[in-house]
């Protein structure tokens, strides 16, 4: 939110700038420094003025009307003179607002707008301590999915998560909803018997009868990260300080699944430093979750789509563990400095695998991704926005969840990976350990990070390096490294045999050996000349479209469409109905439009599936689809 740095360093840098970043910033002087105020574009709080710094919820969970019910209090902090304390609402309805729990006060809003949600002002005294605002969600609110029974695993009980990231945390408590100001909170909830209440903060590991639960986060945190599940959930733990919760019937494959993750924190802890949030937990929510994961501190939210028996998919629980240094200590101050988060959390993930797995292994995740990176790279140069290319993205007036691309993710950890090779390992490592520990509880923009790796990394280190290009110019810079993965190599020779081959045997792949990433080179190597009659005799020996390991059977689909095999089978039928997870329903959908046949298909699935989709995924696939806009739904 506010940064204050020497004056020398903003003048020896401000050439570095183009104009629009310098547009981006507020100066004023401050003394012997120079106070840079951020501007957050996708939040109307005024954090800078007059800020939250604990926040305490006080809710009950309604179930049978589908809305969160209670008051927030805002423990609140005076930076000047103003007297107008402004939070972010999106779809809330405000019951009403009091100073210090004994004057009541009106309130105004702002105009509505349809992905920011309105302004929300509040009139304060300078001795106001605490605004206490009563309210209620509506049921269409974006952060939650409450589902019935029946979709969940155990059939009995209904089931509530939340998404925050990145601008929803709005949707259910009006907040200053900006990753610029971090606050602590705490949380009293009612949820009805028989349920579990988990947070992003203390948790029990059993049910109260009654179903009361309280919840404390001391640490620091922007808002996106508060999050909440409450359903039928149990416990097991892992290690002393790790544990998992899903329902009954996914807990004990969910604990084999994620039986390394104490180890993973080991070495996460050996490259940069403790874990400093004490316990850390996962949950397993139902398979609507929209996301692979989600780093809420202390707790991470994880699709049951990872659960693939072999633990073959766990590389996500090392990406969300990251988010605990990159994203959780160290976070982006803007949704425009995403890559901050992702790049750094994308490269670390990177090298946890690559501690406990070997380099052989972190090369082939990698390149896969990187497969990701060309592929979506392309798409962004010829598509409405070639500007997202950039890592510093100006997202102003679009939805914050437009930089969730490769671009943020690959690119951003390409960048590091360039850089290291560039500076070596040891000296990089250095480097970062102590950005995280020097920024640790803080936000940060590219700008400030750009001049912290001139001054503490590349500068001392004598080293040369194209910053301003990777970070403010489009596409891929070609001193981008390259990685080196063997084993793909040879996987590639076996898909290219896959034309016109007589028997699967020929391939000479051995099953047993190939492991599931092999499989996921493999699928998306297949040559575009094979024939419906190669990819049945692919499926008849590799059953590629029962497998159950959710990455392969996802790859398949896209490409048995693309290739006529099949529009659809019962299998991605079932697959398209009960998983909502954005990342597989999307190039499905999207490969199925592509013929007359597949969007008939398309339409009629998404006809009964879109009921069991959340509000984010629902939001990719009608536009893919037309939904709205078509009269005929
Ligand atoms: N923080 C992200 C998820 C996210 C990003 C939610 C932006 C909303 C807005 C999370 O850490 C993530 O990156 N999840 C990935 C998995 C990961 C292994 C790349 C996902 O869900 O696919
Ligand atoms: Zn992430």
């Amino acid at each position: 939110m506010k940064h204050f740095l020497p004056v020398v360093i903003l003048f020896l840098f401000a050439s570095c700038k183009d104009d629009r970043h310098e547009e981006e910033r507020t100066i004023t002087n401050h003394e012997q420094t120079e106070e840079v105020e951020v501007v957050d574009a996708h939040s109307y709080a005024n954090p800078t003025e007059v800020r939250t710094q604990h926040l305490h919820l006080n809710i009950a969970i309604d179930f049978e009307k589908q809305i969160i019910k209670g008051k927030v209090e805002h423990s609140i902090e005076h930076l000047n003179e103003s007297r107008n304390f402004i939070v972010d609402i999106h779809d809330l309805k405000i019951d009403s607002v009091f100073l210090d729990d004994s004057i009541k006060v009106d309130w105004e809003l702002g105009n509505f707008d349809s992905i920011m949600g309105q302004a929300m002002h509040i009139p304060v005294l300078p001795e106001t301590k605490i605004v206490t605002i009563h309210y209620e969600t509506s049921p269409n609110s974006k952060a939650l999915q409450w589902l019935t029974p029946q979709q969940t695993a155990g059939k009995k009980f209904p089931y509530l998560f939340t998404q925050g990231q990145a601008i929803l945390t709005r949707t259910w408590i009006p907040c200053q909803d900006t990753p610029g100001n971090r606050i602590s909170y705490s949380a009293d909830l009612k949820v009805p018997p028989h349920l579990m209440a988990v947070m992003s903060a203390t948790n029990v590991t059993s049910k109260h009868k009654a179903g009361n639960y309280h919840f404390e986060m001391d640490k620091r945190i922007p808002t996106y990260l508060i999050a909440l599940a409450v359903g039928d959930i149990h416990f097991q733990g892992l290690s002393d300080r790790t544990g998992v919760y899903a329902e009954r019937e996914m807990l004990s494959a969910s604990a084999y699944e994620f039986e390394q993750v104490e180890e993973m924190i080991l070495a996460a802890e050996e490259l940069y430093g403790a874990y400093r949030w004490g316990r850390y937990d996962m949950i397993v929510l139902p398979p609507s979750f929209p996301y692979g994961g989600m780093e809420n501190p202390k707790l991470t939210f994880a699709t049951p789509t990872i659960i693939a028996g072999d633990r073959s998919l766990v590389s996500l629980i090392a990406h969300e563990l990251a988010h605990s240094w990159s994203g959780n200590l160290v976070t982006n101050a803007t949704w425009d400095d995403f890559w901050l988060n992702e790049g750094f959390t994308v490269y670390f993930e990177n090298r946890i695998m690559e501690k406990i797995y070997g380099i052989d292994y972190a090369n082939m995740l990698f390149s896969i991704e990187y497969d990701d990176l060309i592929k979506e790279n392309e798409e962004i140069l010829n598509g409405e926005h070639p500007e997202d290319s950039k890592l510093k993205l100006d997202l102003a007036g679009r939805d914050p969840d437009d930089g969730m691309t490769a671009i943020a993710y690959v690119k951003g950890a390409l960048f590091l990976k360039t850089i290291e090779a560039a500076v070596g390992r040891e000296k990089f490592d250095v480097f970062v350990d102590q950005y995280f520990n020097e920024h640790a509880f803080q936000t940060i923009t590219t700008e400030d990070f750009i001049i912290y790796l001139e001054e503490e990394l590349l500068v001392p280190n004598e080293v040369n390096f194209n910053v301003d290009e990777w970070v403010y110019e489009k596409g891929i810079p070609n001193n981008a490294i390259k990685i080196e993965s063997s084993r793909f190599d040879e996987v590639e020779l076996k898909s290219s045999k896959i034309k016109g081959m007589k028997s699967v045997e020929e391939l000479g792949i051995d099953p047993e050996k190939f492991t599931t990433h092999e499989w996921i080179h493999f699928i998306r190597n297949i040559p575009e000349t094979a024939t419906p009659e190669e990819f049945a005799m692919l499926d008849s020996v590799y059953n590629f479209t029962n497998c159950g390991n959710a990455e392969v059977m996802a790859v398949w689909y896209v490409k048995s469409i693309e290739h006529n095999y099949t529009y659809i089978n019962e299998s991605m039928r079932l697959f398209l109905t009960e998983v909502g997870r954005r990342k597989f329903l999307e190039p499905i959908y999207e490969e199925l439009v592509k013929s007359e046949e597949g969007l008939v298909v398309a339409r009629d699935i998404y006809a009964s599936a879109r009921a069991n989709y959340h509000s984010i995924s629902v939001g990719t696939i009608d536009e893919i689809l037309n939904w709205q806009k078509n009269s005929l739904n």
